[in-house]
């Protein structure tokens, strides 16, 4: 108790009721509302709650304390039952200590009136329940109510912070305010104990043209009214689809927009890309979206044939019995002219709008726009589930099959009764036990029952505590907060969240890699040796980049063939000039490439930035992609020994990038085609590095894992947002599947359950078949227990959980130890005279941690198998081991 910083509030009467009237002459007070956008809000309100005195967020905003006697010149608080509560913990799991870290606690119904001009408003909600004084975070549960309708009712929020694992609760409401004066009841919920603990509230005016007035209804077909002007709807997704966060700040209505990523459904989530080209607001007003939003788009891939077999999914979770407001954001950036992509739109299967032009729709490239739709969810065997599907509609011959989404956003409106409630949250894990410290239960049940008892008991208890606290409180600031710890440190915190704080939690881990990648480049590589070509000797190498030496094409740009003045062959990799990538960036990755020298690496011999070119010269690799030696390019097979030797090379390298010199990266880009073989089929892995370690290259991380990812992108990885080398792992053993099964990580020609090469093997796999579906050239060629060996390291690689899955040199240890058994039984098939060869059971740890069997005196090695072969697998596995 001794901890806490308190401020009681015993006012004149015992009124249940109360209003706290906030009544600011004007908007004009809090000035930080007011960026320089056209779009100015009347009304302006940003109120910390629980709190005497201003304080600003890390975004510049600033906020105004409640509890403020005379900063609100008028205050007409009538208070029964109320704290001023602060967390004094420095709690890392919410964004900012504005306005998260204080509260107002209300045991009884009370009220925020704020004097507006009618018309829509925002209304958003902060709350994040921490222990204060005997209230446990868990008993924060309350109703709100607004002009005739019900934003919230008999919420719990930590039930909510539990059931979708976030770490705060952030609500927006749109409201349209009727009257001069703007009323919020915050009501205590029903339960036991219940009590209501507010952080922060919004009131701000937004333009009345932001939504429409009638809607295209999903599924019916036509557009009818929606009486718009009597509903409120609550905001349930906004998303900067293919893009990055966009903050508060950045957007003139200081909504934030999330990345889309975690909503994307199955193996076919696309490209995200993006532009620098200014775009055109058109017909729409520059409010309705910030322009980050229509800067970056999710499209597919630039297979016509593959598209045309998938749609691009997301998928939200929604309450039945809900009508829902869909907003999908579109700006083309790719393509000039109109019947380039088009596309059908279907809003939980049923088609919304079919051969959509986004550069038709829009008049231009370019330039912005926006369809909007309306969906009821309504029955009684409905899922809760709003899906978003596009597909590319051939039926004009477009010049290409794909389809794009810049943005979406998705509110829920009002029922017929008013209410936005939906049932409560389903809890699927367990909650934890508070810990002994949190005593809320005993002075909470005091409370919030029988008025009068209430009020007594409050009274004393806020006299006490008052009186004890007063001076440490009146030497306490506001904006010096934390420090001091306090006893009960439970809160109903989890780890991470989905809406509440994704975006940080990535940019934290990308500040964390990025950090890393950086001291140990800069710390422990010696300097690179990497040569400068003038434009013309590019030119020349290329023979003026002749088409017919192109030798791939890549999201970067084309790379050709060519010839050094020295005879060597190399391959030139010419960045596209509208690719995302700066000289600043292109600079950067040539000084961490220059160094990366590994047996197993394709090597950066030189580059060229003369005439603003961003071209990279690379060894040449004259066998060209894995892939095109297993299937497709109708090239021989190789064969086992072959294909072991060139996953131990690539696992080598891999092993390098994560663990070596060169320390700390990760590929994120782990397939067949970028492994890469040399006159003598040596692999060497391509295609690291570029636009995946520079500082600022945010951008391009996420879109470049997904670009690679068809078929290979670790589940864990987007599902979570955390790429760990792991996620090279999971890919890897994808590689380990194409390479013994010779077919492509995807192939949406087979039947459903073949689509995807990694579930389908591990099907087989599991069911002890594997050796069913190998490539057919392998079949009578490989050992059983090389085939085991190697197919239960491919299936370790894939295992769901990163943690689970080996590390590089484990695998590397794993598929040597599969060629050493290859060997062996090659020899065995050789030595006919001795057909009496005895297995060599060699415990997993043995030869997971390097530890190898010493043959002597290894009790397996009994009488009965003394001969050669069985001791040169041992022996074998000796050396190669250190
Ligand atoms: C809080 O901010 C408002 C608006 O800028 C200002 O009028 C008021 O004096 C501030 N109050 C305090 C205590 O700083
Ligand atoms: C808000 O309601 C008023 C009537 O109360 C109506 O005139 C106005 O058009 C409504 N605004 C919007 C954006 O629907
Ligand atoms: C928005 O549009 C107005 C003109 O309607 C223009 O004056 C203003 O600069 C634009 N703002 C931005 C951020 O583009
Ligand atoms: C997405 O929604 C569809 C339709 O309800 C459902 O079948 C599918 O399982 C959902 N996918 C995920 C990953 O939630
Ligand atoms: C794409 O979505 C449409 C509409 O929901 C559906 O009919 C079709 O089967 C989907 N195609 C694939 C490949 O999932
Ligand atoms: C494609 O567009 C045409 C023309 O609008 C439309 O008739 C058709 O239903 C759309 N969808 C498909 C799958 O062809
Ligand atoms: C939706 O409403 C129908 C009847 O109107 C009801 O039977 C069904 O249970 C409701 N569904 C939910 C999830 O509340
Ligand atoms: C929202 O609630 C109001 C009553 O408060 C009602 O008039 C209006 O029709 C509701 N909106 C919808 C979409 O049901």
């Amino acid at each position: 108790m001794g901890f806490f910083k308190v401020h009681s509030i015993i006012r004149s009467n015992c009124i249940r009721f109360f209003v706290l009237l906030v009544c600011i002459a004007s908007s004009s007070i809090i000035g930080a509302v007011s960026q320089a956008t056209v779009f100015q809000p009347k009304d302006a309100y940003r109120i910390l709650c629980g709190v005497t005195g201003n304080a600003t967020d890390s975004q510049g905003r600033l906020w105004v304390g409640d509890g403020d006697v005379s900063a609100m010149s008028i205050l007409n608080l009538n208070t029964g039952k109320d704290l001023q509560a602060s967390d004094s913990s420095s709690n890392t799991d919410v964004p900012d200590r504005v306005p998260f870290s204080t509260a107002r606690i209300l045991t009884a119904p009370a009220a925020y009136s704020f004097p507006v001009s009618p018309g829509l408003h925002y209304v958003r909600l902060y709350f994040y329940p921490f222990a204060f004084s005997g209230f446990s975070p868990s008993n924060v549960i309350l109703s709100v109510n607004a002009d005739s309708y019900t934003l919230m009712s008999n919420v719990s929020i930590s039930d909510l912070m539990y059931a979708d694992n976030l770490a705060f609760v952030f609500k927006e409401f749109s409201v349209n305010v009727s009257s001069t004066l703007f009323t919020l009841n915050i009501i205590p919920g029903m339960a036991e104990n219940a009590y209501a603990m507010v952080n922060g509230i919004e009131v701000i005016s937004m333009p009345d043209d932001l939504y429409k007035k009638s809607l295209m209804a999903v599924g019916i077909g036509v557009t009818i009214p929606f009486p718009l002007q009597s509903t409120a709807m609550e905001t349930l997704y906004r998303l900067n689809v293919g893009g990055q966060t966009v903050t508060e700040s950045m957007d003139d209505l200081g909504r934030m927009w999330q990345p889309d990523l975690a909503y994307t459904i199955g193996a076919a989530q696309g490209v995200a890309d993006s532009t620098q080209d200014p775009i055109s607001y058109g017909t729409l007003e520059n409010y309705t979206a910030p322009s980050e939003v229509y800067q970056s788009a999710r499209s597919m891939s630039n297979d016509n044939a593959v598209n045309l077999q998938f749609n691009l999914t997301w998928n939200f979770t929604a309450d039945v019995n809900f009508t829902y407001y869909i907003r999908l954001h579109f700006c083309e950036f790719q393509y000039d002219l109109s019947n380039m992509r088009v596309f059908d739109i279907d809003v939980n299967g049923a088609l919304a709008m079919s051969a959509y032009d986004v550069v038709a729709a829009a008049s231009g490239k370019l330039v912005a726009t926006f369809l909007d739709f309306a969906l009821t969810l309504q029955g009684t065997n409905v899922n809760p589930v709003i899906f978003v599907q596009l597909h590319p509609n051939s039926s004009s011959k477009p010049s290409y099959y794909n389809a794009i989404l810049n943005g979406i956003e998705i509110f829920k409106m009002n029922d017929t009764t008013g209410s936005l409630q939906g049932p409560p949250p389903v809890i699927m894990i367990p909650r934890p036990v508070p810990a002994t410290g949190s005593s809320g239960k005993s002075s909470g049940r005091n409370m919030g029952v029988i008025a009068g008892i209430t009020v007594c008991v409050i009274a004393l208890v806020a006299l006490l505590v008052g009186y004890v606290y007063l001076r440490r409180w009146q030497r306490w600031k506001f904006e010096k907060g934390g420090g001091m710890s306090r006893p009960s440190t439970w809160t109903p915190i989890p780890t991470h969240s989905r809406t509440g704080i994704t975006h940080s939690m990535i940019s934290k881990l990308s500040s964390v890699s990025r950090k890393s990648a950086t001291s140990s480049y800069v710390s422990s590589v010696p300097s690179g040796n990497c040569r400068y070509f003038s434009f013309a000797e590019i030119v020349d190498m290329t023979n003026n980049f002749d088409e017919g030496n192109v030798i791939g094409v890549g999201g970067f740009g084309k790379v050709y063939k060519g010839v050094c003045d020295d005879g060597t062959m190399v391959a030139v990799k010419r960045g596209n000039p509208t690719s995302e990538q700066g000289v600043t960036e292109f600079r950067t990755e040539i000084e961490l490439l220059s160094k990366l020298r590994h047996r197993h690496l394709v090597s950066l011999i030189g580059f060229c930035e003369d005439h603003n070119e961003m071209i990279l010269v690379y060894d040449y690799m004259s066998n060209g992609p894995l892939r095109g030696h297993l299937y497709g390019a109708g090239l021989p097979p190789l064969s086992w020994k072959q294909r072991l030797d060139i996953c131990i090379g690539s696992a080598r390298g891999l092993h390098y990038l994560h663990t070596g010199a060169a320390h700390g990266i990760i590929h994120r880009d782990v397939k067949t085609t970028n492994i890469l073989l040399d006159e003598n089929f040596v692999a060497k892995v391509s295609d690291f590095g570029l636009s995946k370690t520079g500082p600022s290259l945010e951008q391009t991380h996420v879109s470049t894992a997904v670009k690679g990812s068809f078929g290979y992108l670790d589940p864990e990885y987007f599902r979570r947002q955390q790429l760990t080398e792991k996620s090279d792992v999971y890919s890897f053993g994808v590689v380990l599947l194409e390479v013994l099964c010779a077919r492509p990580a995807i192939n949406p020609t087979l039947p459903r359950d073949q689509v995807n090469m990694a579930e389908w093997a591990m099907a087989w796999k599991k069911k002890g078949l594997l050796d069913q579906i190998i490539d057919p050239f392998l079949v009578g060629k490989v050992s059983k227990d090389s085939l085991e060996k190697f197919g239960e390291t491919a299936e370790k690689c894939l295992l769901e959980s990163g943690i689970d899955r080996p590390a590089m040199g484990d695998v590397l240890w794993n598929l040597e130890y599969a060629l050493q058994l290859h060997e062996a039984s090659r020899e065995r098939e050789l030595d006919v005279s001795n057909p009496k060869v005895k297995e060599m059971p060699v415990s997993e740890e043995q030869h997971l941690t390097g530890l190898a069997v010493v043959p002597e005196e290894s009790p397996v090695l009994s009488e009965d198998s003394d001969d050669a072969t069985a001791s040169a697998v041992f022996s074998q596995l000796v050396n190669t081991g250190r």
